[in-house]
């Protein structure tokens, strides 16, 4: 696959059956079924077809049809008409539930008949299955998949959502596990940012622009922000959430994964391994000092309130980050990062400062390069305009949002979800990657309890706790608001 085949339409092929496990919970509703709608709508799916839920729950066919249908309509209310009512209508036919116990072999074996009868090709099916479950049972129907369908002589692809492990050893023992049932070449190490066409578009803006490409070079910046936030607190996923705090759930592999597109060598070509090779090379270069000012940690008020479970819990629910990449081009760069839950806005972006003149008064605005996640994707580069002699607060900005065509109208799941059927890799994690997170992540964790840090805790809706802004001492640097 070229750089160029990225906006062409890709055809999943004859037959397909899609499994998704975890079927009945929330993951599934509010982004597999959805995504599975947009494959439909563009006509990406083959004549034999099958999607299949699979859960714990008893449940009818037409109940789960209802289900299924009911998260399409909501997903896409706004853009709903009679066009979109015939292909779900038609789509319908081929949703099929299976209820069984995760860890029976007996329910799998008669899900590996149910399945042919669903499905019935002279061919070979292609098989998809998704993993939306809690951590605790992905081990258990990979035992069952492995021992039932016989893996490594068909073409089964898995597709395992984040966390992979909780930390770099756990992550290994999966791992380990993994390399004894499957290849590796079945296995796709999801995170959706790597679904999020902004984050997928700086493999080509700096493969296509050499100019873009030698300003974000280390040389040229003077710092990199990396911000996730959002108004929504952590409601029914609070027992999730409390295990594993925002420094697991979105830094470890969102934020980094963000950071090391940005950041890594532009691969000469395109390969799978060699676009992964280069994440895990930065991955496995960054470095946290363990200074209380070079993290800050939050908890908004009334997560205590959650659940009971958690009212005393020192979770914390907002986390920013300061970070370097030791590396000749980038050790003299800070990277700060940050997320929160219940902040005053839904917000992501990446905020590339690049160098002043010295000659430049330390107070003035730098040029900054700005690319939005949400609530647009865009790529924007700001420059300061100067007015007779008098430099004005203003700047010029190009800014281009990212366009969508074929796979880029795609959600993030959808177009991930494609990835997988063509065998697509540049945007799923290696197993090199995921530990080299885990190894940096541990850094942190391990400081925390060394210190004894507590969260602070912060008024919901606002901007977050204020010990964020200790991470910029001793520079010039402020936390970048965009407009
Ligand atoms: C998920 C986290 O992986 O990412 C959530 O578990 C977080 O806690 C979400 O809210 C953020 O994703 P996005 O795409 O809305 O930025």
């Amino acid at each position: 696959m070229t750089m160029t085949d990225m906006g062409s339409i890709y055809r999943v092929k004859d037959p397909l059956i899609f499994t998704i496990y975890g079927a009945s919970g929330d993951l599934a509703k509010l982004k597999i079924f959805p995504a599975i709608f947009a494959l439909a709508e563009q006509k990406r799916f083959p004549e034999a077809l099958a999607i299949v839920g699979f859960a714990r729950s008893q449940k009818s066919q037409e109940d789960f049809r209802k289900d299924f249908a009911d998260s399409v309509r909501q997903h896409y209310k706004d853009s709903w008409g009679d066009y979109q009512n015939q292909i779900l209508e038609s789509l319908l036919k081929n949703v099929h539930y299976f209820s069984g116990q995760y860890d029976s072999e007996t329910d799998f074996d008669k899900f590996k008949e149910f399945l042919g009868e669903k499905c019935i090709s002279k061919q070979q099916p292609q098989h998809l299955m998704y993993f939306s479950v809690p951590p605790f049972v992905v081990k258990p129907i990979l035992t069952q998949v492995a021992a039932v369908f016989e893996p490594k002589q068909n073409d089964i692809r898995l597709i395992l959502e984040k966390p992979f492990g909780s930390d770099e050893t756990t992550a290994q023992a999966l791992f380990h596990f993994l390399s004894h049932h499957y290849c590796e070449s079945q296995l796709y190490f999801l995170d959706h940012y790597l679904g999020k066409k902004a984050v997928r578009s700086l493999i080509p803006l700096r493969h296509m622009n050499r100019i873009l490409n030698s300003m974000l070079k280390g040389r040229e910046i003077a710092n990199i922000q990396i911000s996730a936030i959002e108004p929504m607190g952590v409601g029914e996923r609070v027992g999730y959430f409390d295990e594993v705090g925002t420094i697991k759930d979105v830094v470890q592999s969102h934020l980094l994964q963000v950071l090391a597109m940005l950041t890594m060598s532009i691969p000469i070509d395109d390969e799978a391994e060699r676009v992964q090779e280069e994440r895990t090379a930065i991955l496995n270069a960054l470095d946290f000092k363990t200074d209380t000012n070079h993290l800050a940690l939050g908890q908004y008020e009334g997560y205590k309130a959650e659940d009971k479970k958690v009212k005393n819990s020192n979770t914390e629910t907002f986390a920013a980050l300061r970070l370097s990449i030791n590396r000749e081009t980038w050790h003299d760069v800070p990277i700060f990062l940050r997320t929160g839950k219940k902040l005053h806005t839904k917000h992501t972006y990446l905020v590339v400062e690049l160098k002043k003149f010295s000659f430049q008064d330390a107070e003035q605005e730098p040029n900054r390069v700005i690319i939005e996640f949400y609530p647009h994707e865009s790529i924007q580069i700001r420059l300061l305009d100067e007015d007779g002699a008098t430099l004005r607060k203003g700047e010029i900005a190009a800014s281009e949002s990212i366009a969508c065509y074929g796979d880029y109208c795609l959600p993030e799941h959808g177009l991930l979800l494609l990835d997988v059927a063509r065998g697509e890799k540049r945007f799923f994690l290696g197993m090199p990657e995921i530990v080299a997170s885990w190894h940096i992540i541990d850094q942190v964790i391990d400081f925390m309890r060394v210190a004894n840090l507590k969260p602070e805790i912060y008024k919901a809706g606002c901007e977050g706790p204020a010990g964020q802004h200790n991470l910029m001492k001793g520079t010039n640097f402020k936390w970048y608001q965009p407009s």
